[in-house]
């Protein structure tokens, strides 16, 4: 460990001393632990627009007003800038709303990974923030409102096309197209001058710190659980009021008490506010929690605002799609 520290800090100074060769030292680690997100496959056109469709219509809700674009929201980058969200019932969800970009494909979704896929979350939506007593019942709601001819295109041959599977598919197809490559890719990618200085070296104490221990692949986090609070209680560092148990609640497993995903990092200097409460509402200070409950480290100013600008150049464009289909045909 501490051998490694060393040779860590020996590689570091030589990256100060030859500019020309630390860029490319650290954009090989950033390529091994990272990757560029890659652009969407193709998909299905007609399934896509149903998606779109569905995703931004507010009446197929139990209260006739709330729908998935009422807490993944264009202007907060497919998330909710409030800490908890109201759903159809009149109630407030019981975590933060996460962003839905680049969302698909991760090996578990939401905050204690309770999701395998985006179509079963979508579904799940239905009886859940939409507030439907049972799933079946949004269909006489989605024929009335003229759906039958969106779902027979994008699910052509099959006997009854409309159903809450299909519902659930073309969410998730339309959700799949949401992905936002910027700035941290092009630098990946050997274009050198897409990060500046102090991003890069961001990037560098972001990984010396250990933060990509667990924020690591494309997304910058999504593939992995970790206890939140790994050093100490992250509550005495957040000042949440509430002591949410996390995986534990799923698995029943005493050992995931407290365990989280480890959340993506794309985007999040516009996803605020932070964690699965919602409890910190600047960037800077959700680094310096992190860096204390999971790392046991306590950053200088320069160090957490390094790594803040590094987190600020993953912020990538929002998709043209991600809005409200003009022509709902
Ligand atoms: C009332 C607010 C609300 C509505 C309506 C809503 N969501 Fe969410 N969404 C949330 C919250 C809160 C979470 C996190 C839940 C958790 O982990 O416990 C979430 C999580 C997700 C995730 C997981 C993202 C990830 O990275 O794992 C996806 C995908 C998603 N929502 C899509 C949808 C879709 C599609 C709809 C419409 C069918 C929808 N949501 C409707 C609040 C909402
Ligand atoms: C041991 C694993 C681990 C380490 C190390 C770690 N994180 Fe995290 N990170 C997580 C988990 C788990 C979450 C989700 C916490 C929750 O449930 O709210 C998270 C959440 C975050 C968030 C909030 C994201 C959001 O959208 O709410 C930020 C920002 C963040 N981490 C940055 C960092 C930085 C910077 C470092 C290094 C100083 C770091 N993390 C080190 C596991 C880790």
């Amino acid at each position: 460990m501490r051998r490694n520290r060393a040779l860590l800090l020996a590689m570091g100074l030589c990256l100060v001393g030859d500019p020309g060769h630390a860029d490319e030292a650290l954009r090989a680690r950033a390529r091994a632990l990272f990757g560029p997100l890659e652009p969407p496959a193709a998909s299905n056109v007609a399934e896509v627009a149903l998606g779109r469709r569905l995703f931004f219509d507010t009446a197929i809700s139990a209260d006739g007003r709330t729908g998935c674009v009422s807490c993944h929201l264009p202007g907060q980058w497919g998330a909710d800038g409030r800490a908890r969200s109201p759903d159809a019932r009149g109630r407030l969800t019981s975590r933060n709303s996460q962003t839905i970009f680049n969302a698909v494909g991760q090996p578990a979704l939401r905050w204690v990974g309770d999701r395998d896929t985006a179509a079963r979350q979508a579904e799940g939506s239905l009886t859940g923030s939409l507030g439907f007593a049972s799933t079946a019942d949004a269909l006489p709601l989605l024929r009335q409102r003229g759906y039958e001819p969106g779902f027979r295109a994008a699910f052509p041959g099959m006997a009854e096309p409309l159903s809450t599977a299909t519902y659930g598919r073309a969410l998730e197809a339309f959700q799949a197209t949401l992905v936002t490559p910027g700035r941290f890719d092009d630098w990946l990618r050997g274009d050198d001058a897409a990060l500046g200085p102090l991003e890069q070296q961001g990037l560098q104490t972001f990984i010396d710190t250990g933060c990509a221990g667990c924020h690591r692949g494309p997304r910058l986090g999504g593939e992995a659980f970790a206890k939140f609070g790994v050093v100490k209680d992250y509550w005495t560092e957040t000042g949440s009021t509430d002591r949410d148990t996390g995986r534990e609640a799923v698995t029943r497993n005493p050992a995931d008490r407290h365990v989280f995903r480890v959340q993506m990092l794309r985007n999040v200097a516009r996803t605020a506010p932070y964690f699965h409460d919602g409890s910190v509402a600047d960037l800077r200070e959700a680094v310096r929690v992190m860096a204390a409950v999971q790392l046991g480290r306590t950053l200088t100013a320069a160090e957490t605002g390094a790594i803040t600008a590094f987190l600020e150049s993953l912020t990538g464009s929002v998709p043209a799609g991600f809005s409200t289909p003009a022509d709902p045909g």
